[in-house]
């Protein structure tokens, strides 16, 4: 494998509702992290996994992943943004791809890392999953009065894994001013170009309890 991924899993998961860090609560008796982890490490293309866990849950989550892939566990930052730069300052010399995957995107299908993965193999700088916006999105005013309809034939939502040419991500990162909430966003504002590839329903990000649930449906309905 020529590829490292990046997990980062050291949000708090405040949106889920009360209860241990999101990355450690249970999807069918087990931690979404694992779920994500197994899943990321079935791609034949990944060599090195670095996942950065909550400060408090570090040796835990090295316990956690022991048996699940060989992976190397280092302390989230304060931000994701944070967690991802001490994620990738843990990667080895050696993979020249580096893709950073939610840890909350539990359901992840390994062939969508493979295909993140090709594209910067076929020699784009960074390249992210998307999906069409399927609702009809409006633009508001803060008290709730619609201003316009947003032409939603150009837009899509993001999805992870995000990949890259390890040193343009290095470089994004090294000169990040504020605080995005993703890797791409970065590399655009250095003036790279992100190529688009086809984003998959299993890839949702899981955020508040009706995203849980229905993680828990697909698996039971749908385990692959
Ligand atoms: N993340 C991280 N370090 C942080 C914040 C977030 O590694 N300081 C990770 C999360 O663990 C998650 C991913 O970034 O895998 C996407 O973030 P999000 O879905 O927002 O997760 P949380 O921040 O945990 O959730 P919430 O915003 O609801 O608290
Ligand atoms: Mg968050």
């Amino acid at each position: 494998g020529d590829v490292a991924v990046l997990v980062p899993a050291a949000g708090a998961g405040v949106r889920l509702g009360p209860g241990a860090p999101k990355a450690l609560r249970l999807l069918a008796g087990e931690p979404l992290l694992v779920h994500a982890v197994r899943r990321i490490a079935t791609a034949p293309s990944v060599h090195t996994i670095v996942v950065a866990a909550p400060p408090a849950e570090v040796e835990a989550v090295r316990q956690l992943l022991a048996p699940i892939a060989e992976s190397t566990v280092v302390v989230g930052g304060s931000t994701r943004q944070a967690s991802v730069a001490a994620a990738l300052a843990a990667v080895p010399a050696g993979p020249e791809i580096v893709l950073v995957h939610d840890a909350a995107r539990a359901l992840i299908p390994p062939v969508l890392v493979e295909a993140v993965a090709a594209t910067i193999r076929a020699g784009h700088d960074a390249a992210i999953p998307v999906l069409p916006v399927i609702d009809t999105v409006k633009e508001v005013s803060a008290d709730g009065v619609v201003l316009g309809t947003v032409d939603r034939s150009a837009l899509r939502a993001v999805q992870t894994p995000q990949g890259f040419r390890r040193a343009v991500l290095a470089a994004a990162h090294a000169s990040a001013v504020d605080a995005l909430t993703d890797d791409a966003g970065l590399v655009e504002k250095q003036g790279v170009r992100v190529t688009c590839v086809p984003g998959s329903p299993y890839a949702m990000k899981i955020t508040q309890p009706f995203d849980l649930a229905l993680a828990e449906h697909l698996l039971a309905t749908q385990p692959e």
